[in-house]
């Protein structure tokens, strides 16, 4: 799904652009996926495990992505800089074609600026405009409050917790926490 670029004003006053993702991202989203690892352990992958994002892999996900009709991939940009990537994919199978599900990540620097939300409103609104959407899906690791506080204050409820789905490197057990929106029609 292709989503036109669309102007947005952080908290504090710096203009951003949201739009879908076009070739000239593509080192862009490798920097970010990169810079997020390195800023966040909420991120499911550590900073080494992004090296197998190359401009190539990057480029077909873009294709796919655009051209797909169950997905969505948005692109944050300060000026041409990548900032934020979000992605909405609705289920592909006749028994799943009623949910959708979210994921979302920012550089720091641009947390706390109203970004996330803004992202949120856009997807809820693709969301609603499909008729056959009655929920839509996340999940959080234990202690990401921030996810947490922006996720509920957009409509989700937890709905479930899988103990010790994340361990890091210091053996470190944290669980992974399911949210659900429903759209009531
Ligand atoms: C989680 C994330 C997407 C949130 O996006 P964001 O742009 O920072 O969120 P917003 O600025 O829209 O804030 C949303 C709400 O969170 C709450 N919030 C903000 N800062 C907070 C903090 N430090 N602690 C708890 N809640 C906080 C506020 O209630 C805010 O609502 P308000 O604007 O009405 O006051 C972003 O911080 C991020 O990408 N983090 C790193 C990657 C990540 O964790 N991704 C999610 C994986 S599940």
């Amino acid at each position: 799904m292709l989503f036109d670029k669309i102007e947005f004003v952080l908290k504090d006053n710096r203009k951003v652009n949201i739009s879908s993702p076009t070739y000239d991202d593509i080192q862009g989203i490798i920097d970010l996926l990169k810079n997020d690892a390195e800023e966040t352990i909420y991120v499911i992958v550590y900073p080494e495990e992004c090296e197998s994002n190359t401009p190539e892999k990057e480029k077909a996900i873009f294709d796919r992505v655009n051209n797909a009709e169950n997905e969505l991939l948005l692109l944050a940009r300060d000026g041409n800089k990548v900032i934020a990537c979000a992605h909405l994919s609705f289920g592909a199978y006749i028994k799943t074609r009623h949910r959708c599900f979210i994921t979302i990540q920012i550089m720091k620097e641009y947390w706390g600026l109203g970004l996330g939300s803004k992202i949120f409103e856009e997807f809820i609104k693709v969301a609603e405009k499909r008729k056959e959407i009655t929920q839509m899906e996340l999940t959080f690791i234990e202690g990401n409050d921030r996810a947490k506080a922006l996720y509920e204050k957009m409509g989700f409820v937890i709905v479930g917790k899988k103990p010790n789905a994340i361990k890091l490197k210091d053996g470190t057990l944290l669980s992974m926490f399911e949210m659900v929106k429903e759209i009531k029609r």
